[in-house]
This record gives C-alpha cells, structure tokens and sequence, in this order.
C-alpha cells in the first residue's frame, strides 16, 4: 500500500485527540495529502456501534460482547475509509486502533491479548500502522485532565471505571510497547503540548521523508 498509517494510542486523557490536531495541521502547511480519522467511530455504521459501546446505560454488556462490536466497528471503518485511502497514497492519522482494544479490553478487561488480536486480525484482514505514537501519562494524570474538561457526571461508561482498570490499561499499553519498540514510539505525555508535539514531528518528518523516497 502507497500511504502511511499512523495512530495515536494511550490512556485516557493522554492527549491524543489535542496532538491530532496539531499534526493534522503541520501536514495541511506540509500540503501532504491526509484524512484524519478516530476509533470507535469514523464512519456512520462505525459511529452507531461506537454510541451502544460506550452508552452509561448498558452496564450489562458482556466483555465478549464489547472486544466483538469494538472490532465490528473497526472492520467497517478499515474496509470503508482507510485501506481505500492509502491505496491512493494519503497518510492517514487515525486517533485510537488496535492497540487500544489490546490495552482496555485485553488487559483493562482481562479478556486476553490472544483473543482479542485474533478477532483484530480478521476485523482489520491484518492491517498494522506504520508508525503508533503512544503518549503515556499516569491514571492520576489522564483522570484529572478529563474530569476538568468534564466533570464526573459526563464521563462515558468507559472513563467511569475506577482507577484499578485504568492502571491496567497503562500496563496493557507498556506491555505492548515493549514487545514493538519499532513501530511504537513511546513519549512522555505529562509534559506540555508543544514538547510532546515536538517529539512526535521529530519523528514524522523522517517517517514523511522515507516515505517520499518511496
Ligand atoms: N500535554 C498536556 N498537558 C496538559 N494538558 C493537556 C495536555 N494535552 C492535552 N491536555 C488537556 O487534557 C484534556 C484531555 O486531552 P485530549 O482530549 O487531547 O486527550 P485524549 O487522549 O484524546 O483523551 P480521550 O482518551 O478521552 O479521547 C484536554 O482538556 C486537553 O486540553
Ligand atoms: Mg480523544
């Protein structure tokens, strides 16, 4: 495939969405070529299952339950929207992937890392980014940002477990790290935007010029 696939991965709170924005408009003055896109989400039958996962509501939901409708999302949005945009050689920021389904449902949950790669692999038919920046802050940290934005009543049904998942999730994320040091690119997210932007652009721009090359 000619594009670049690049996602942004790490805790709630992390700052991903914040430093989406940022590359999304560095590329634009770059007038690289790009969609910028999220999980759950990213198209209108994606964004459906998004809204039943993360409903307050649905407490009863199975774990099974949730790896499979996180994976049906994805499915539909990799087949509709990102494999057609890098086969005609866009870069394609996509904030959250497989990895966050590793990280909260495989290990926050404890369903398993087996499980849920082997349900990611027929949902993506293997696709795997180029370049996954994770940016990790604590629980504490990640929390206390969102319940500024929010306050604890607006948090999804997700962001209302307590902070013993959440540090699960962290671990599932590090796990994770360690074990594709090549592709993941671990920056410290308690530092300000600017500096976290700027260790991600380090990185992009000689990811962007390889690219070019090729
Ligand atoms: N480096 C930073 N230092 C301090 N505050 C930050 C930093 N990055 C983002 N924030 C603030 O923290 C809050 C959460 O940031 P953001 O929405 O980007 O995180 P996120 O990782 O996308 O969260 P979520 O997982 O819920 O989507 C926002 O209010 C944002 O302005
Ligand atoms: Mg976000």
């Amino acid at each position: 495939m000619k594009g670049l696939f690049i996602t942004l991965e790490g805790p709630d709170g992390s700052g991903k969405t914040t430093q989406v924005a940022k590359i999304a408009e560095y590329l634009t003055q770059q007038k690289i070529d790009f969609i910028q896109t999220r999980e759950p989400g990213g198209t209108r039958i994606s964004d459906k299952i998004r809204s039943l996962i993360l409903d307050p509501e649905h407490n009863e939901m199975h774990d099974l339950t949730e790896v499979l409708l996180y994976a049906a999302s994805r499915a539909q949005h990799v087949h509709e929207k990102i494999i057609p945009a890098l086969e005609s050689g866009k870069v394609v920021l996509c904030d959250r992937f497989v990895d966050a389904s590793l990280a909260y449902q495989g290990f926050g949950l404890g369903v398993g890392e087996g499980p849920v790669l082997q349900v990611n692999q027929i949902a993506t038919s293997g696709l795997v980014p180029d370049r996954s920046y994770f940016i990790d802050v604590s629980p504490e940290v990640g929390r206390k940002r969102m319940t500024v934005r929010y306050g604890t009543e607006n948090l999804d049904r997700i962001e209302q477990k307590d902070l013993s998942y959440h540090e699960r999730v962290r671990e599932g994320f590090q796990h994770i790290f360690n074990n594709q040091e090549k592709r993941i690119h671990r920056i410290n997210g308690e530092q300000d935007p600017e500096t976290v932007f700027a260790e991600i652009v380090e990185d992009l721009d000689k990811l962007l010029s390889n690219h070019k090359e090729n």
